[in-house]
């Protein structure tokens, strides 16, 4: 991290980042440590949580422009964290928090079943290779994670702008029982709460078609 980054890391952890309970890895989660988010936040609004939040651009935006709903980033990239409580700092946001770890396990043993309104992915998928794809996120093994935690109509975003990609989410999603597309035609429109980051600026660089899907998960 930068000197800047190092110092908002010391500076703001106190008011932005909740602290996990950790396993064996430094990104880990503890089992069994569950967050009150109404505690965390100290009221009771909706929860929308970013997994793999980068800068925190989007979630930056997001929590400014809606003041009555709670915003949780989460990452493994610590600088990018940093980069979000400066950022939420200077703005003076108050419905944020970041949590430094890694996502699948914030949903197993963080955040309560149904807690949470909606969940973003948003470019999940920084290393474009073969070898990469059996690491995926968006796969069957991961929806029963977000369906636990999303409360019944919630919302799962994604996107992406790999089209392989696209196509194994809108598949996988397709056939799970948890979760009904929230969109008519191929893709979703762009959601509008999405602003521009530098990967998705890459992407169309690139000539790469983004694209969009949202689900809304099934009444339990
Ligand atoms: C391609 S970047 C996209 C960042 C951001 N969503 C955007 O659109 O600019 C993907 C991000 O996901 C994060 N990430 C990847 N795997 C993760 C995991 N298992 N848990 C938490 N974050 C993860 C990476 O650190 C990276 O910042």
């Amino acid at each position: 991290m930068s000197e800047g980054q190092e110092r908002a890391w010391d500076e703001l952890s106190g008011r932005y980042r909740i602290e996990v309970p950790r396993d064996e890895a430094a990104t880990s989660v503890l089992p069994g440590s569950e967050l009150d988010p109404h505690e965390v936040f100290g009221r009771v609004a909706p929860l929308v949580v970013e997994i793999g939040s980068g800068q925190g651009h989007a979630i930056i935006h997001a929590s400014r422009e809606n003041p009555a709903t709670d915003f949780l980033a989460v990452e493994v990239f610590r600088a990018g964290l940093a980069r979000t409580m400066l950022d939420a700092d200077r703005e003076e946001i108050e419905n944020l928090r970041v949590i430094e770890a890694n996502a699948p396990e914030v949903l197993d043993h963080l955040l309560p079943e149904g807690s949470v309104s909606e969940l973003w992915i948003f470019f999940p998928d920084p290393w474009h290779k073969k070898r990469h794809t059996k690491r995926r996120l968006i796969a069957p093994d991961f929806l029963p994670r977000v369906a636990r935690v999303l409360r019944p109509g919630g919302v799962l975003r994604l996107a992406t702008d790999w089209e392989d990609y696209a196509l194994q989410m809108r598949k996988v999603l397709g056939e799970s029982d948890a979760f009904e597309p929230a969109f008519d035609g191929e893709w979703a429109p762009r959601f509008t709460g999405r602003v521009m980051t530098a990967f998705e600026r890459k992407g169309l660089a690139k000539d790469r078609q983004i694209r969009d899907l949202v689900y809304r998960r099934a009444e339990r």
